[in-house]
């Protein structure tokens, strides 16, 4: 495959910056990825860590053999890596699992019995739905307006909650809008009323510096894949007393001390405590290294300077969308006090008036070869909230996602970068923007199989030959 000349100044090499995609009109141009908040592209140092060691894989724990044992200390040594990178306390655990997702189900699984929940109704699904899926009492805090706000709810809510184990779950940066939640003051507010906390890092780890020591939070839960380590595994990290103390998330091997007949029937078993009770079956070690290579590559670059390249980025990007009226950019908290201060990461979704979201998409691929996302980002709640008083535009793609009856149901548009991301392709994605909302799109589209393509030249694209 031939490598067209792309000017980087990203700070950190990815995989797939000289892919060609094909356009519309079968020209080829450099993938412009721009959907990181889904899954970021991996690492070159990611990929090369876990090329370098495929040929030593070995069984892990079980083995006697010599590339059994040096697999089983790089597993153990990627732990160790995982938590020097979240800045864990003394005695807490890392439990290897497959993501995000995985992360919170296990807790919510582990909690003690009769726990209470708290989560604003803006989080992602996979920090909404885990706790009462697992039986537990929700309390769904409504959509803050503002950090202050939502400081407050949370502490009224506390406040008015009966007896008992309590645990507050928030995200540190938004799926959707990239704003920063205020994670240290929410976790002072749920620890003064004796709740915990976990935070959803998914979109935090990959963009910021995260200390659980600072924040002082109880668990933290992140995705390999969304930090460039793109292997199938993910992160729960955090105090190791309720997990102790739960039910191991599978049962199997790996999770059990012993396991020993009873004459009676049933056999008795006796499980690990430590992150072994809840990594049942064999473990991704792949996985584990990955993300640790990951952990290593990002603390070396240094955190002040991708934090500060990222903010480059970031305000390169809303200065260039401010430009253009019929662009509105979701936020949930509006600006900010302090126009100095770093408000959120590279994440951002807005709607483009006069255009459906997913034609719009559709286009920036198809004529631009810049890769975006549409829909509701598995945040419906949230989404919805912020487009409140949008007008959908008609387009035969991008049929709106199911909504209750009198509900809006519409769409936005998210961009989302990180450290493997050029200057180029923030400029192309702004200039595509222009492009459309000015001339309209080269190509009409359809919806074929709820994939939006193009199909034939609009008159643009006719006249312009
Ligand atoms: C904020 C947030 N939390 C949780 C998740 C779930 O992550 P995963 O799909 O890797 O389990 C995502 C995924 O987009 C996310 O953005």
């Amino acid at each position: 495959m031939s490598s067209p000349t792309v000017e980087t100044c990203a700070p950190l090499a990815v995989l797939g910056h000289d892919v060609l995609v094909p356009l519309a009109s079968g020209a080829k141009v450099g993938y412009a990825a721009l959907d990181y908040a889904a899954s970021s592209p991996a690492l070159q140092r990611v990929w090369d860590d876990v090329a370098a060691y495929a040929p030593y894989y070995g069984s892990v724990h079980r083995g006697a053999g010599y590339l059994s044992q040096l697999s089983t200390d790089l597993f153990e040594q990627s732990r160790r890596t995982v938590a020097e990178f979240l800045g864990l306390r003394e005695g807490d655990q890392v439990v290897f699992t497959r993501a995000t997702t995985d992360s919170l189900n296990l807790l919510a699984g582990a909690v003690p019995a009769g726990t209470r929940v708290f989560a604003f109704e803006t989080e992602h699904h996979a920090s909404l739905l885990p706790w009462a899926h697992a039986g537990l009492d929700v309390t769904y805090l409504r959509a803050p307006r503002s950090r202050a706000e939502a400081v407050a709810a949370l502490d009224t809510a506390l406040a008015g909650a009966p007896e008992g184990p309590k645990l507050l779950c928030v995200t540190g940066a938004s799926n959707v809008t990239g704003e920063l939640w205020p994670v240290a003051e929410l976790t002072a507010a749920a620890h003064r009323h004796g709740a915990r906390v976990v935070l959803d890092a998914a979109q935090l780890a990959p963009h910021h510096r995260v200390s659980v020591r600072e924040l002082d939070v109880d668990w933290i839960a992140f995705s390999g894949h969304k930090i460039y380590a793109p292997f199938g595994a993910g992160v729960l990290a955090g105090r190791a007393d309720w997990l102790d103390a739960a039910e191991p998330y599978l049962a199997g091997g790996g999770a059990t001390r012993t396991v020993a007949r009873e004459a009676s029937g049933p056999v008795a078993v006796e499980w690990h405590t430590g992150p072994a009770r809840h990594e049942a079956g064999s473990p991704n070690v792949i996985g584990a290294y990955a993300i640790a290579s990951a952990c290593r590559a990002l603390t070396e670059a240094g955190w002040d300077a991708l934090e500060a390249r990222e903010q480059q980025l970031v305000a390169r990007l809303k200065a260039g969308l401010a430009e253009i009226p019929q662009v509105k950019v979701l936020n949930l908290f509006g600006a900010a006090e302090d126009p100095q201060s770093v408000t959120q990461v590279g994440v951002l979704s807005f709607v483009v008036r006069g255009w459906n979201s997913s034609h719009f998409s559709a286009a920036l691929s198809a004529e631009y070869g810049i890769g975006v996302r549409d829909g509701l980002f598995c945040a419906h709640p949230l989404v919805r909230t912020l487009l409140g008083d949008e007008e959908a535009a008609p387009s035969e793609c991008g049929a709106p996602e199911p909504s209750l009856p009198g509900e809006r149901s519409l769409n936005a548009i998210r961009v989302s970068f990180g450290a493997g991301t050029p200057d180029e392709h923030i400029d192309r994605f702004l200039a595509a923007v222009r492009e459309l909302v000015t001339d309209g799109a080269a190509w009409n589209y359809r919806n074929e199989g709820g994939r939006c393509v193009a199909t034939v030249q609009s008159d643009r694209g006719r006249r312009e030959g």
